[in-house]
């Protein structure tokens, strides 16, 4: 099921979100209807359970392999941790839950976060550039930080119109 995507401005994405304490049906439902909204964003590459409305702590991502198909590149992380962050880089960054808009964010260039994945297995991931990027930013999204708030104010700006 396609779940409806909150927008900024939603206190929802404001809160501080709580720890899974056991991974029911429920939650393994929300991971899939979390991963169909991913894919059917047409551009995102992270969603984290607060944008869909859900204050609890885990997001899908795409580990961009483009070897695979894109519904196999997605992947969900539970209670995740940033273990280690090294290495400064920036980045342009964009957010469904801003449309259309996007900016220059300093970000760590490589982390190693922990956490379970949906099967309920404790995963180490070791993630650098762009996976790094998304990994920190939906990150943030369950501390009830945007991308906005750490962004280089002066960058954001709206994305282009695509050129014919
Ligand atoms: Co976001």
């Amino acid at each position: 099921m396609i779940l409806e995507i909150i927008k900024y401005g939603n206190p929802i994405l404001r809160n501080k979100s709580e720890e899974v304490k056991e991974l029911t049906g429920d939650i393994k439902t929300l991971i899939e209807n979390m991963k169909e909204t991913l894919l059917s964003s047409g551009n995102g590459i992270g969603l984290a359970a607060p944008q869909v409305g859900i204050n609890k702590r885990l997001f899908v991502y795409s580990d961009l392999d483009d070897e695979k198909e894109p519904k196999d590149r997605l992947h969900a992380i539970i209670n995740p941790v940033i273990k280690k962050k090294t290495g400064k880089e920036i980045g342009i960054e964009g957010c469904l839950s801003i449309p259309g808009m996007h900016a220059e964010v300093e970000r760590a260039y490589r982390v190693v976060v922990e956490g379970m994945n949906e099967d309920g297995d404790i995963v180490r991931i070791k993630a650098e550039e762009l996976l790094a990027r998304c990994l920190q930013h939906e990150y943030d999204h369950l501390e009830g930080v945007m991308y906005i708030d750490i962004a280089e104010p002066e960058t954001l700006e709206p994305d282009e119109e695509k050129k014919k």
